[in-house]
């Protein structure tokens, strides 16, 4: 049984969906502070399989604890926290405290269990800025806001814990940037009030809930000066922790893997792809660069090819038509009537 804590978020609920396709019993626990219950429905009727769920926080150790009493978990997909970067910036010690007593209170209740194997949700904000292209897993680290430091102290605490246990093993995964949504167009990113990310950004001014995208800088050193990367579609990172589910099962210690595509797109490449493929034409506006923003960053993801034996397989063209069907079906995400 695979424990998956924030399933119901963005990344976990794609993942849900992919899990049970493979034929995978999970249990699923979230506190539904970034996401919707409507999104477990989904997941339940995309796949035609029931599986339990759990309204818990993860720092909440009693709770964590009566789930692993009632269920066998042998792996847990660690998605659940914080990760909106300028409210880190605001409110640290909410970003410290959440996304570091979640992870602890789950390698506690985890070690008292027995449960040896981890796969947790790290990201490319690890890597230190000043890295040559493509970042490899070698690339130097360091960050530049408290979400990118939670992520950091979270691979140290996760390294640490598993080499003090025998047997024990973990998987990082660096995701670069999730865009698209399951094809159905029944579950897809949901952020809440108005976005921090550029896809649904423009996803929703194609939609009419936004005015026009502010483009941040067209003034960077990259061929048409907008800033550049790595866009991976949700359902192959989906795809990528179904591999390491079975890679974390047969290498013991602590295995960081870069995911993404290894392909650059800059800012203006992917409005004119979405309108492109959606037929529908994004008023956007050049601003000022917004601060801590990298002109590039793109992944070498052989590393996971090798290992994991794991590769992206879907065209931006897929992420931009999956992403745009869900939006265009639910204008207001989980809230929307359909
Ligand atoms: P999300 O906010 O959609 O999903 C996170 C889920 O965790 C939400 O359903 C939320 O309600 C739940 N949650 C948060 N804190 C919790 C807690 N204490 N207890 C129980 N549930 C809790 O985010 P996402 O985009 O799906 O990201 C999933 C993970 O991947 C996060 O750890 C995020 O930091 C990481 N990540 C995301 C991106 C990205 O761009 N989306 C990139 C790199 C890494
Ligand atoms: C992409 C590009 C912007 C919005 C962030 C987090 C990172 C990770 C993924 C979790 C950049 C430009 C954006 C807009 C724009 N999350 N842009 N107008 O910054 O690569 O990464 O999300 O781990 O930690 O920092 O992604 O989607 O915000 O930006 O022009 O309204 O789009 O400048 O070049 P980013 P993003």
């Amino acid at each position: 049984m695979i424990l998956v804590t924030g399933g119901a978020g963005y990344i976990g609920s794609h993942t849900c969906v992919a899990l049970l396709d493979a034929g995978y019993d999970i249990t699923v626990v979230d506190n539904f502070a970034n996401s919707n219950p409507k999104a477990i429905e989904r997941i339940k009727s995309i796949t035609g399989k029931d599986f339990p769920f759990y309204q818990i926080d993860v720092c909440d150790y009693d709770a964590l604890d009566r789930v692993f009493f009632l269920h066998n978990i042998d792996v847990v997909i660690h998605f659940a926290g914080l990760k909106a970067v300028g409210e880190s910036v605001a409110k640290p010690l909410m970003y410290y405290e959440q996304n570091l007593t979640s992870t602890i209170a789950l390698l506690h209740v985890m070690q008292r269990h027995d449960t040896k194997h981890l796969i947790f949700s790290s990201s490319a904000t690890v890597y230190h800025a000043d890295n040559a292209m493509p970042l490899t897993e070698d690339s130097r680290l360091g960050c530049i806001n408290p979400y990118g430091w939670t992520k950091l102290f979270n691979e140290q605490i996760i390294t640490d814990t598993i080499k003090a246990q025998k047997n024990a093993s973990a998987v990082l995964l660096r995701y670069f940037n999730p865009i698209g949504a399951h094809p159905s167009g029944n579950i897809g990113e949901d952020p809440l009030g108005i976005p921090n990310n550029l896809f649904p950004y423009i996803t929703q001014t194609a939609v009419g809930k936004l005015n026009s995208l502010p483009v941040y800088g067209n003034d960077y050193d990259t061929p048409d000066g907008t800033g550049i990367r790595d866009y991976i579609h949700v359902m192959d990172l989906a795809e990528g922790h179904v591999a390491a589910v079975k890679y974390v099962k047969k290498h013991k210690g602590t295995h960081a893997f870069n995911l993404g595509t290894g392909e650059g797109t800059s800012v203006m490449e992917m409005i004119h792809a979405f309108e492109a493929v959606s037929g529908v034409k994004i008023k956007y506006h050049i601003v000022a660069r917004r601060p801590g923003d990298l002109p590039i960053g793109y992944a070498d993801p052989s590393h996971a090819e090798k290992e994991l034996r794991w590769k992206a397989q879907k065209t931006l063209q897929e992420s931009c038509a999956d992403s745009w069907r869900w939006q265009s079906k639910n204008p207001n995400g989980y809230q929307s009537e359909s």
